[in-house]
């Protein structure tokens, strides 16, 4: 079997780690295509090292720019891509830009397109994920849930029989990296101490773009009374700069995005998590560190329904969502076992079509 996979931000890399090797572990061919979405070093390159992914086959180097020049800009050069390499599969992760690019491409070129982390839904329909998730589940041939709650929503859309729950290949990269460096300090800023800080990300555009909603969201930070660590994106510094907003002020250190396993252990070792993320929102719960959601819904709801997340829907309440009662020990898995690579692999193979 072949499979092309098409990645280009942040969070895909990760998802990528754990396929790359359940594909080389099973004796399949593996192209790797990476649009460029996300370029800075330590957006990219650092997670094809640490997680051990292959060196991609294409780069298309498309870079930033506007949801339509981005998007376009990648499909001028995907048709050429998968028809050279002409795959079983075309394998689209998540809900960026690149992932829609990569499914408008295969369908319309005919090659069975599979989408993993199929069927999540924020029901927000002014996010740029949620019409790159939905389009993209509609396009795919198999969808390839991380939960049965995701499989409801694809079977409520029409879908379930193109679906199929996996586990969440995040949850796979997480345990494993959680294990390498359960002995391993995170790199903090000089002054914070292990297990008394917070660690922040905030990202979203809808958090970022509007001057007022980011100037609220990093007061509410930087009120807190802890010291809190934001991981800053290069859309946060761009935004917080154009908008005139301090990010040192208050309790904020503010310093540049980690690298995969420095987060992980940052997450191990904080107090608290405050975020906007979906990954790291996941990644708190199954490091059991509380984490609070600077959005108004969010699609991992396990993570709220366990007690480990709690939406920060009024941002003046922060610092009491913060200080909330530790949540109730649990030992529920709703992510999977850290297997779900495999499973993903095994669904491909299974459902590969006969060549013409
Ligand atoms: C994208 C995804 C989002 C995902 C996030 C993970 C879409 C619509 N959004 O958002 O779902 O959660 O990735 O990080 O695809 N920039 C740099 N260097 C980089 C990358 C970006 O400086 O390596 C800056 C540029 O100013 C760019 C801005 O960040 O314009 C936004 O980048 P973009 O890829 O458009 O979206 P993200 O906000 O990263």
């Amino acid at each position: 079997m072949k499979v092309l996979s098409i990645v280009g931000a942040r969070p895909q890399f990760v998802k990528l780690a754990p396929i790359a090797k359940a594909l080389a572990a099973a004796g399949h061919d593996h192209v790797i295509v990476h649009t460029g979405q996300h370029y800075d070093t330590k957006m990219s390159d650092v997670f094809f090292e640490d997680l051990q992914i292959p060196a991609p086959d294409v780069h298309l180097g498309v870079g930033s720019g506007s949801h339509g020049v981005q998007t376009g800009s990648m499909l001028t050069q995907l048709d050429a891509v998968l028809d050279e390499h002409d795959p079983d599969w075309v394998l689209v992760y998540g809900d960026t830009n690149s992932t829609i690019a990569g499914a408008l491409s295969a369908v319309k070129l005919h090659y069975p397109l599979a989408h993993l982390e199929a069927g999540l839904r924020s029901f927000n329909r002014r996010m740029p994920e949620e019409h790159n998730r939905v389009l993209t589940d509609h396009a795919a041939d198999l969808c390839l849930a991380p939960t049965d709650v995701a499989a409801e929503h694809l079977r409520a859309e029409g879908l379930g029989e193109r679906a199929i729950v996996t586990g969440d290949v995040m949850t796979d990269v997480c345990l494993a990296t959680a294990e390498k460096v359960r002995d391993t300090p995170p790199p903090l800023p000089e002054g914070v101490e292990s297990g008394t800080y917070v660690l922040s990300t905030i990202h979203r555009a809808e958090n970022t773009d509007d001057p007022q909603r980011l100037g609220a969201i990093v007061s509410g930070l930087a009120a807190l009374p802890y010291p809190v660590v934001l991981t800053a994106h290069p859309r946060l510094v761009a935004k917080a700069k154009e908008h005139g907003i301090d990010l040192t002020q208050g309790s904020l250190n503010t310093v540049e995005p980690l690298d995969y396993p420095a987060m992980v252990a940052a997450v191990q070792h904080a107090r608290a998590v405050v975020t906007d993320s979906g990954g790291l929102q996941k990644e708190a719960f199954l490091l059991r560190t509380p984490c609070t959601t600077v959005r108004t819904e969010t699609e991992w709801t396990e993570t709220v329904d366990l007690g480990w997340n709690v939406l920060a829907l009024d941002l003046d309440q922060l610092t009491s969502l913060v200080d909330r009662p530790a949540p109730e020990p649990t030992d529920a898995t709703p992510y999977g076992d850290g297997k779900a690579a495999d499973a993903t692999v095994a669904a491909l193979a299974e459902r590969v079509r006969p060549r013409d």
